[in-house]
């Protein structure tokens, strides 16, 4: 996979799922990051490829819950981010998947306790020999790309000597989300501390903060030195921004996004936390769409809410025939 001069939609718990990945690549992403996938729940899980839809799904033994979803449209682009600390659980989840997708990539930046008590996320940020165990048993293991997402370490000085020990590891590409974990996401970005990795290092660094228009791809990029640019929120609020022409309105881009739920057989909870996200950024919860998309139980009461119950239809009609 080639990781210069890209658009990049970021990993996001919840929201990239398939529907949002297709969306955001018809929009104009060259490279889609699935949610963070926790290593020992992927380890409950078998491949099975779906026929009705054209999937390729791993589904949870036991509870029979589809934990990732790809199809072949997105091979190419797509990336499976996992949460991890160790490299023989990594290396076993990562061979699960790794003939069906682009890249793997490991969250090295997750602040969230759950990860952090784990041993996961941003507590690898302080294991520089834990992560480079994993790093390079994946990379001798596994043909396809291997990358990780970081944050900023508490100095500039840090973050580069990191950063450099990663890329001894052998990665194809590393993304850094330019704010140390204590910071909170409305707390700037710091761009000039990713500049600071990307003139140490030899490999793309994919720029990642505060990016919420697309003349701000530009803008970062001239300021880090990166060629390639992440964006989590800026997209989730508005998936046109991958494109060159301007964003297109947010009530087209919500609905196509519940067209592609429906067409995906995406599963309700994630839609309605992803729909959830868009309306807090725009309105409010409190307001009708958000009581609405609330109460919902399943993805056929969000196609009436939103109007698209002709296509509900039509949709699950022909995947019987
Ligand atoms: C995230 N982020 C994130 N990061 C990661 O490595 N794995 C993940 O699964 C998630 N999940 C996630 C969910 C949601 C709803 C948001 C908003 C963010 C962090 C994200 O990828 C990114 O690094 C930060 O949000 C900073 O980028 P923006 O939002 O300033 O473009």
């Amino acid at each position: 996979m080639d990781y210069e001069n890209k658009l990049v939609l970021a990993p996001m718990v919840r929201v990239g799922t398939l529907p949002f990945r297709l969306l955001s690549a018809e929009y104009g992403a060259d490279i889609t990051y699935g949610e963070e996938i926790i290593d020992h729940k992927f380890l409950k899980c078998e491949r099975r490829v779906n026929d009705f839809l054209g999937t390729t799904d791993f589904v949870e033994k036991g509870t029979g819950d589809v934990v990732f979803r790809t199809c072949p449209e997105e091979r190419n682009r797509i990336v499976f981010q996992m949460g991890t600390s160790d490299s023989v659980r990594a290396l076993a989840a990562a061979e699960l998947v790794s003939k069906d997708v682009a890249a793997i990539d490991i969250n090295m930046g997750c602040p969230k306790s759950f990860s952090i008590s784990g041993g996961m996320g941003a507590a690898l940020l302080s294991k520089p020999e834990l992560v480079h165990d994993i790093l390079t048993t994946l990379r001798r293991n596994l043909d396809g790309a291997v990358t990780c997402k970081i944050r900023l370490l508490n100095s500039s000085q840090n973050t580069v000597e990191f950063a450099r020990r990663i890329e001894m590891s052998g990665v194809s590409a590393l993304a850094v989300h330019g704010r140390r974990i204590k910071d909170r996401p409305r707390d700037p970005a710091m761009w000039c501390e990713i500049a600071d990795v990307v003139s140490a290092l030899s490999i793309p660094v994919i720029a990642n903060g505060d990016v919420f228009d697309y003349e701000h791809f530009e803008r970062i990029k001239s300021v880090t030195g990166a060629t390639s640019v992440m964006v989590a929120r800026g997209a989730l609020w508005n998936a046109s921004i991958f494109h060159a022409e301007g964003k297109l309105p947010w009530e087209d881009i919500k609905r196509e996004y519940v067209r592609k739920c429906i067409l995906w057989d995406n599963d309700v909870k994630s839609t309605k936390q992803t729909l959830k996200e868009m309306i807090m950024h725009y309105s409010c919860l409190e307001f009708e769409e958000g009581k609405a998309v609330t109460k919902s139980k399943t993805i056929a009461d969000l196609a009436n809410f939103y109007g698209e119950d002709g296509y509900y239809q039509l949709v699950t009609k022909s995947r019987w025939r």
